[in-house]
């Protein structure tokens, strides 16, 4: 089974970064491989009349409604928006997100045509412990598998730190979360790794056979960094 990369920039509460919106933008398609960028709710719209496949970095469950700041799935399709992440750690952390929200989150998604690409992941606490499997076996399993979404696989302690996983570890992750995917599909579902990817180790962790791409955060905000991961995501499946 092969399944197209996937390499995501997910750009926080950052502004775009320079020449992302030009022709030869670093976060253009490139052949044999998907991208996403995953701007501020600011920048969405000029990343999209740039024709650069564009998700959001949330979107609120319910179509309307008394949610002061924030925006929901349906508007975020009526704008234009391809995809949305569900459940990023930050958002778990700072905005108390728990799994049935994310869930919720999720299914709004996908009634309202957008892609959903869904965070998970344990803490390093979690992980000291060895409660790692248990804690991402709970987040992936109250998820809608049967439909076609993402998984980002983001150990919290790998976020930002500059610390990874081995590539080994991740790929035990990434299979055993495989392995709580219904049959029907388990093969073809992207399970992304995100954490501390830079263009020294991303070819590492794309080389595994259960790691489809990555999600990237501080590494994409720099175009030279995330064409160079972009392009091991490339050589990892050629
Ligand atoms: P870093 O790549 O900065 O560790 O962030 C990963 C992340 O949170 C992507 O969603």
């Amino acid at each position: 089974m092969t399944r197209t990369p996937l390499i995501a920039a997910n750009w926080k509460m950052n502004p775009l970064p320079e020449g992302a919106l030009e022709k030869d933008s670093a976060y253009r398609p490139q052949s044999g491989i998907e991208t996403i960028v995953f701007p501020t709710f600011l920048d969405m719209q000029s990343c999209l009349e740039a024709g650069l496949p564009t998700g959001a970095q949330y979107g609120h469950p319910d179509s309307v409604g008394a949610h002061t700041g924030d925006v929901s799935m349906t508007m975020l399709k009526k704008a234009g928006c391809q995809f949305v992440l569900c459940g990023h750690s930050e958002r778990r952390r700072d905005h108390r997100e728990e799994d049935s929200d994310v869930v919720a989150q999720a299914e709004s998604a996908l009634r309202n045509g957008l892609h959903p690409v869904i965070c998970v992941g344990e803490t390093e606490s979690e992980r000291r412990t060895k409660r790692h499997k248990q804690i991402v076996e709970r987040q992936v399993r109250v998820l809608p598998l049967r439909e076609i979404v993402t998984i980002a696989y983001e150990p919290v302690w790998a976020i930002g730190t500059g610390v990874t996983p081995t590539p080994e570890q991740a790929q035990d992750m990434h299979a055993f979360i495989r392995s709580l995917v219904p049959d029907a599909r388990r093969e073809t579902i992207r399970i992304l790794y995100g954490g501390s990817l830079t263009a020294d180790n991303a070819l590492e962790f794309f080389g595994q056979p259960d790691i489809d791409g990555g999600l990237v955060g501080g590494a994409s905000l720099k175009p030279a960094v995330f064409r160079a991961i972009v392009l091991a995501g490339v050589q990892a499946r050629s």
